[in-house]
C-alpha cells in the first residue's frame, strides 16, 4: 500500500463526487437547460465516431467522404459507406445517455438537445425537442430535382435513385463544406444564448458552428458541462468537465444522493 497514492485516489474520488453533486444542484434548478450532443453520445450503442481510431473506414476518413466533392467524384462508395453506417444505426439501441436526456424532457418543460448526429437514436430514445444540425442518414435527396424524403432502407440499393424523377439521391445529411440548414441553425443559436445550463456531450468540439453553441451559451452567461472521457476542444469553456464515457456520467449523476 502506497499511503500517498491512496489518499490521492480518495480525494479524486471525492472531488468527482462534488463536482457531480454541483452539476445535479444546477440541473435542479436550471429553467433553460440544453445539451449539445456529438458522436461520443451514441459510442456507447456501438455506432463508430469521426475522429479516432474507429474513425477509419477501408482506410478513408469520414472528411474525405464526407463532402459534395467526393460524392461527385465516387458517388458509389460514398453511398457504400452511408449503407456501412445505416447497417450498424439499424441494429444499434439507444444507450443511457440517450435515455437520460428524453428522461429530462419529462422533468424540464423546456429542455432542448442540439445533435451533430445524424442516427435518429435520440429520438429513438423518446426524445422530442431535437434539433438535428447535420441531416438524418434516413433522409435523402434527389441531386436532379431536389425533392428530398425519407428512406430507411437497409440495404439501400446502390446506387439509389429518385422516386419522383429517377434522378440520383444522395444522402440528406450535412456535407463538410456545405451550409448547415438556416432554421434549424437560427432556432440553435437562439437556444444557446438563451440558456442558463448547457451540455456538451460526446463532440471533439472542432466542426463549426455546433462548437461555437457552447460558446454562445457560455456568453449568455449558461453554466457549461462538458461529458466526455477525453478533453475536448471545448473543455476550456466548459465550467464544469465530467471525464467519463456519457452513459456512465449520466448514470452516476442520476445515482447521486
Ligand atoms: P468526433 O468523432 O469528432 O468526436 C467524438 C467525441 O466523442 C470525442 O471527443 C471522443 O472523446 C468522445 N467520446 C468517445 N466515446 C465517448 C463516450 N462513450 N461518451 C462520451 N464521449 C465519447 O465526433 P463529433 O464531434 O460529433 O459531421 O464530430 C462532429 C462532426 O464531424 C460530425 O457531426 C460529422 C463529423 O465528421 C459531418 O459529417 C458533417
Amino acid at each position: 500500500m502506497v499511503p500517498g497514492l491512496d489518499q490521492g485516489l480518495g480525494e479524486r474520488a471525492q472531488a468527482r463526487h462534488l463536482l457531480g453533486r454541483l452539476v445535479q444542484e444546477r440541473l435542479r434548478v436550471s429553467q433553460r437547460p440544453r445539451a449539445l450532443t456529438g458522436a461520443g453520445a451514441s459510442a456507447e450503442s456501438g455506432i463508430p465516431v469521426f475522429r479516432g481510431a474507429d474513425g477509419w473506414w477501408r482506410n478513408r476518413r469520414a472528411e474525405e467522404l464526407a463532402t459534395p466533392e467526393a460524392f461527385s467524384r465516387d458517388p458509389k462508395t460514398v453511398w457504400e459507406w452511408y449503407d456501412y453506417r445505416r447497417d450498424i444505426i439499424a441494429k444499434a439501441k439507444p444507450n443511457l445517455c440517450h435515455e437520460f436526456l428524453a428522461r429530462m424532457e419529462n422533468i424540464h418543460p423546456r429542455w432542448h438537445t442540439i445533435t451533430q448526429n445524424v442516427d435518429g437514436l435520440h429520438q429513438r430514445a423518446g426524445s422530442s425537442r431535437v434539433l438535428e444540425l447535420h441531416g438524418s442518414i434516413w433522409q435523402v435527396r434527389c441531386t436532379a430535382c431536389d425533392v428530398d424524403y425519407e428512406d430507411e432502407r437497409v440495404p439501400i440499393p446502390i446506387l439509389p435513385s429518385c422516386r419522383t424523377c429517377g434522378g440520383l439521391v444522395r444522402p440528406g445529411v450535412v456535407w463538410f463544406g456545405e451550409s448547415l440548414p438556416q432554421d434549424v441553425l437560427q432556432r440553435a443559436f437562439a437556444l444557446a444564448e438563451d440558456s442558463d445550463l448547457f451540455f456538451v456531450v460526446g463532440t471533439s468540439g472542432v466542426v463549426e458552428p455546433a462548437a461555437s453553441l457552447a460558446r454562445v451559451a457560455k456568453s449568455a452567461g449558461a453554466f457549461v458541462v462538458e461529458i466526455n472521457p477525453e478533453p475536448s476542444a471545448l473543455t476550456p469553456a466548459a465550467d464544469a468537465f465530467l471525464q467519463g464515457k456519457a452513459g456512465e456520467v449520466f448514470e452516476r449523476l442520476l445515482g447521486l444522493g
